[in-house]
């Protein structure tokens, strides 16, 4: 077993929302369902493990992450767990045919979204801008890599990808350095150094690294982790129960604003099929639609993705929890743990 541990974050909201208050859960006498979709090292789930002998419950945990790496983490806590628990080495744009084999109905769904410290602070990862590594980035099962992509795209898509994954404000001369060196860059290093020529940095005034909006940006792209959330929240609406609950955790803006455009689409009920809603919210906002490639090749992946949940999620109704006030780590967690500073929690619950 690897040494690196990861702290949960908003774990006391998480037991709260998942368990505590949850009345798929408590007005029943049945063996719950639950899933994390984001196992990481599993603090979550060992922490709802513990929550649910208070409560003198049985559950099924159905875990899954796109991290081989996971496995172990996994097994280790399976060992000691009287629960049923299975694992899938899966992204999210795959969860919901693993869902469909269940045939369960799921009382309390979770996603923890971003990179687990254990990616972070391994360097052979390649996502770190600190410790130099292989210009990687690849959470798992990943098509290409940082290194791969550098060489394929054009300096019209690198632009945007800075200027909408990293709101990065100098994309464009940032995309023209790193076209021109793209040959050469095989480490993070590599790609720091050229962030910092363009921004003239020599490491002395900022606190936050110049690099850290051109790393995100590819991170998310390496990752397609907008296109993978709009998937997980609609697997997580195609399979909760009645009454039952999922719960998503946000770490940057971005993620934010695609939560609450799939959340509206699902809960609002239009004159428009599931799939029209889902465009026309992504379009309200920040162009999310034409990230990457043309409007329309992105409509019609989106129309085709889609597809698969529209007649599970299409007759039922939702409400989201809390609406209007996000939920936040409180000062005394961002104290322990400053990865909680950023972090937004969204509950979606299905009512009939
Ligand atoms: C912040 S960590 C989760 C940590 C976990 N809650 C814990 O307490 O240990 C996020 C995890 O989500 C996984 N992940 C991110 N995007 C994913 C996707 N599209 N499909 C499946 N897993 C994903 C990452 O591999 C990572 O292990």
């Amino acid at each position: 077993m690897h040494c690196y541990t990861h702290t949960p974050v908003l774990l006391e909201e998480v037991l709260t929302y998942m368990i505590r208050t949850n009345g798929s859960i408590s007005n029943t006498e049945e063996e719950c369902v639950l899933c994390d979709a984001t196992f990481g090292a599993g603090g979550h789930t060992a922490a709802l493990i513990k929550e649910l002998s208070h409560h003198n419950k049985k559950a099924l945990f159905l875990c899954s992450d796109r991290d081989e790496n996971s496995i172990e983490y996994f097994e280790k806590l399976h060992e000691d767990v009287k629960h049923e628990m299975k694992f899938s080495n899966v992204r999210f744009s795959d969860l919901n045919k693993i869902l469909n084999d269940t045939n369960l109905c799921i009382n309390g769904m979770m996603v923890d979204l971003g990179f687990s410290s254990m990616q972070i602070d391994n360097y052979k990862r390649g996502f770190s801008i600190q410790n130099n590594g292989p210009l990687l980035m690849t959470m798992g099962l990943n098509d290409e890599n940082a290194s791969t992509a550098l060489n394929t795209l054009s300096i019209d898509e690198l632009e945007k990808i800075l200027r909408i994954y990293g709101e990065e404000p100098r994309a464009k001369a940032l995309a023209q350095a790193i076209f021109r060196y793209r040959r050469k860059l095989s480490t993070t290093h590599d790609l720091k150094n050229i962030v910092h020529e363009v921004y003239g940095y020599k490491g002395k005034y900022c606190k936050i690294d110049p690099a850290t909006l051109t790393f995100q940006a590819l991170r998310i792209h390496i990752n397609q982790e907008l296109y993978q959330l709009m998937h997980v929240i609609l697997a997580a609406a195609s399979h909760i129960a009645v009454n039952g609950r999922f719960i998503v955790i946000t770490f940057h803006g971005l993620e934010d604003i695609v939560v609450k455009a799939i959340f509206r689409s699902i809960v609002r009920d239009q004159n428009l099929s599931l799939e029209e809603r889902i465009i026309s919210n992504l379009n309200q906002n920040i162009f999310l639609l034409n990230a990457i490639g043309s409007q329309k090749e992105v409509e019609d992946e989106i129309m085709h993705s889609v597809q698969q949940y529209r007649d599970s999620i299409t007759h039922k109704s939702f409400a989201v929890l809390n609406r209007g006030s996000v939920i936040k780590a409180t000062y005394k967690e961002i104290k322990i743990n400053r990865r909680a500073r950023s972090a937004k929690m969204r509950i979606l619950e299905r009512l009939s």
